[in-house]
């Protein structure tokens, strides 16, 4: 007991996996990144230095730390062949659909030289697939404007290279915008990692089978493409388009709440948190800050904070205890930056990435390791004999 709050290890009786890099405590709001809380790392680290912290288990010294971002770097680029990959896509295909494809295809190019027995390999791997995911995505989103891949310029910050990629064009220079690449970089750190979330669950058991990380990686952005997952912000800034206006609040509400109805309020709600997630309150104060600095007046954000301040009154959000999640308040913030919906879930992938890796690695690393394999509850026919069908 830290004073703080009392720590509760986990469901010992039903664990999936013990770990040592996130600790989540839904009841009190708490994460907490290698004993690190969440909001002092995205107030005052950089997603570059959580991601050292999140593989390696502590903070780097200024030596570390410049040796790991210039190792991330040199592996920014990705090979010629794979580009080619993209054409194969028609230019409206999903993002998200780009991504498990190309990011599975890494496979093909680093799976025989990815030996993941050894720890040299298995960091190299690790690297490749944290550097290049930046390229990947901003290259996905070029693809579906129609606009000329930019190859990364490695002077740049990690975020502030993605900025580049994904909004530079080659006939003019790109400054990058420090307002952006700060409230980028803090994204990032919101959405490194969340214990074993149900992305990070299929990277682990595909992982456990021995399946080189690339394709396990693949299998994580499937996952979190979903709604109910991290396709939830894509989805909770057109559902905030869709209200439109606070006097449309209490009709989707009344939705909200209604069984018969599947509507949910897309960015609330969550698993593992019956309280504020920390998460949520450092991107609404992020999202206050992007939108001032940028002068952006975007009504979809006094909707977002009327609905929450409606939400957290509603005795039926009370009761059942929904709060906003990661996911209410981060379109409003890629939106003011200029990306798409169709990209949100890109950028979750990306910074989850780096905790994919970290679990991935801690998977791997654990000698008492063995393959996946969840057990059932069978409720299905008990034995009975074949029955010609001419007899049925
Ligand atoms: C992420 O696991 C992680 O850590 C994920 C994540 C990460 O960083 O990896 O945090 C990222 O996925 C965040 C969640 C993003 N998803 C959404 O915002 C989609 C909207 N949320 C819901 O779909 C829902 O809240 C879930 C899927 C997130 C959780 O669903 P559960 O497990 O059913 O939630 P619950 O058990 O707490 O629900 C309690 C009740 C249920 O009703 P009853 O069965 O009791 O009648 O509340 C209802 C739910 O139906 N409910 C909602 C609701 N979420 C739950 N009702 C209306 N709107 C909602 N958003």
């Amino acid at each position: 007991n830290t004073g703080a709050f009392t720590y509760d290890p986990g469901f010992t009786s039903t664990a999936s996996c013990e770990s040592k890099i996130t600790y989540i405590d839904g009841d009190q709001g708490v994460l907490l990144h290698r004993g690190y809380p969440i909001d002092q790392l995205a107030e005052k680290s950089s997603f570059m230095e959580v991601a050292y912290l999140l593989m390696r288990g502590e903070l780097p010294n200024p030596d570390d730390y410049d040796e790991f971002v210039r190792t991330i770097t040199r592996h920014t680029m990705i090979h010629e062949q794979l580009a080619m990959f993209y054409r194969g896509f028609r230019r409206d295909a999903h993002p998200m659909a780009i991504m498990c494809g190309v990011v599975g295809a890494l496979s093909a190019f680093y799976h025989d030289s990815t030996d993941i027995n050894d720890p040299v390999q298995r960091r190299i791997a690790s690297h490749r697939l944290i550097a290049k995911m930046p390229t990947i995505a901003a290259m996905a989103y070029k693809y579906s404007v129609g606009q000329p891949f930019l190859y990364p310029d490695n002077s740049l910050s990690y975020t502030g290279n993605f900025l580049r990629m994904t909004f530079g064009v080659p006939a003019e220079a790109y400054e990058v915008d420090p307002v952006i690449e700060a409230a980028m970089d803090k994204i990032f750190i919101l959405h490194a990692d969340h214990e074993q979330n149900a992305s990070t669950s299929t990277v682990r058991l595909a992982g456990s089978s021995g399946a080189n990380p690339f394709a396990c990686i693949a299998a994580g952005i499937a996952c979190l493409w979903g709604p109910a997952h991290g396709g939830a912000n894509e989805a909770a800034l057109e559902m905030l388009r869709e209200i439109g206006t606070p006097d449309k609040i209490p009709e989707y509400i009344k939705r909200a709440k209604d069984k018969d109805d599947p509507f949910r309020l897309m960015g609330f709600g969550h698993r593992v948190y019956k309280n504020y997630d920390p998460r949520a309150k450092v991107m609404q104060k992020t999202a206050n800050e992007v939108l001032d600095k940028l002068g952006v007046d975007d009504p979809i954000f006094d909707v977002a904070r009327e609905l929450e301040q409606i939400a957290l009154n509603d005795d039926y959000f009370v009761e059942k205890k929904l709060y906003p999640n990661v996911d209410f308040y981060s379109g409003v913030i890629l939106s003011a930056i200029g990306f798409p919906t169709s990209m949100f879930t890109v950028l979750f992938a990306l910074a989850r990435t780096v905790g994919w890796v970290a679990q991935w690695n801690e998977m791997i690393e654990d000698p008492a390791q063995k393959i996946g394999r969840p057990r059932q509850l069978y409720t299905g026919a008990t034995a009975r004999d074949y029955v010609e069908i001419t007899n049925r």
